[in-house]
């Protein structure tokens, strides 16, 4: 087999965090973009579409739980992110699930006309905001793990490359259960220090790369998205 770091690559498009990661996120492979709340998570994921459309003509998928669309759309505008000229031009879908429909399709095992969807733009990377709202929606441990299998089969048989928003404290370096079935992690902090908090971001895995172990930070920058700064230290 193909060493993986040897394998394609998928690149986030943001720049320095690539180099860090090898080249980004291994294609067709499934990721985890973790953090508590109003770490970013989202930004980034939506962030990761967009510079796949833009940078290297992959299209993408955007499943939400528990972003309403059009408020998504209205807030991603502060970037300066057009995601209703992009789903005009069929390059991108914004997908918000009701429980009804995740319910459907995990007893059909498939996202039914979400795959049509995926298939129709020709879909290369996709996103799913959050991993936790989709695991709410199982009543017991079993149930959510065999769901977890269900997604991540159906997810494979797509061809693409997945990041799953994961909502867990990773200040606490508490985990999920998932961290050990996906490919890579990428942890997103938010410090306090004193009276300030300082954002920062770490390659937490990344299977069969060779990558940064340093936590770095990282900016939400207005009108702009998502920055990294690789060669500086947190404190
Ligand atoms: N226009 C902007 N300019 C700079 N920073 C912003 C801007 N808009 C939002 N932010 C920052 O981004 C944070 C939210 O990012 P995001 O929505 O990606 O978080 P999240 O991790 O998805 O949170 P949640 O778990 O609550 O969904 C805000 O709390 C704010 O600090
Ligand atoms: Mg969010």
């Amino acid at each position: 087999m193909k060493n993986a770091y040897y394998a394609e690559r998928v690149p986030t498009g943001i720049k320095g965090l690539d180099e860090a990661m090898s080249g980004g996120f291994v294609r067709d492979s499934i990721n985890l973009i973790a953090g508590g709340p109003g770490s970013g998570k989202s930004i980034f994921a939506l962030q990761y579409l967009i510079k796949g459309i833009v940078e290297r003509n992959e299209h993408g998928v955007y499943l939400t739980f528990e972003e309403r669309r059009d408020k998504l759309v209205q807030y991603m505008k502060n970037f300066g992110w057009d995601l209703e000229k992009f789903e005009k031009d069929n390059k991108l879908r914004i997908i918000e699930i009701s429980p009804k429909d995740v319910r459907k399709a995990v007893y059909n095992k498939n996202l039914g006309l979400k795959y049509g969807t995926a298939r129709y733009i020709k879909a290369k990377r996709v996103a799913i905001d959050s991993i936790n709202a989709y695991s709410l929606l199982f009543p017991t441990e079993v149930a959510k793990r065999e769901a977890h299998v269900n997604l991540f089969e159906m997810l494979r048989s797509w061809g693409v490359t997945v990041l799953l928003v994961a909502e867990y404290d990773v200040e606490e370096d508490k985990g999920s259960p998932l961290d050990f079935e996906v490919d890579g992690i990428l942890r997103l902090y938010n410090f306090k220090k004193g009276d300030t908090r300082t954002r920062a971001i770490e390659i937490y895995k990344l299977r069969g790369s060779k990558h940064s172990t340093k936590t770095f930070p990282l900016e939400i920058v207005d009108k702009e998205g998502i920055r990294v700064y690789p060669e500086q230290n947190v404190f």
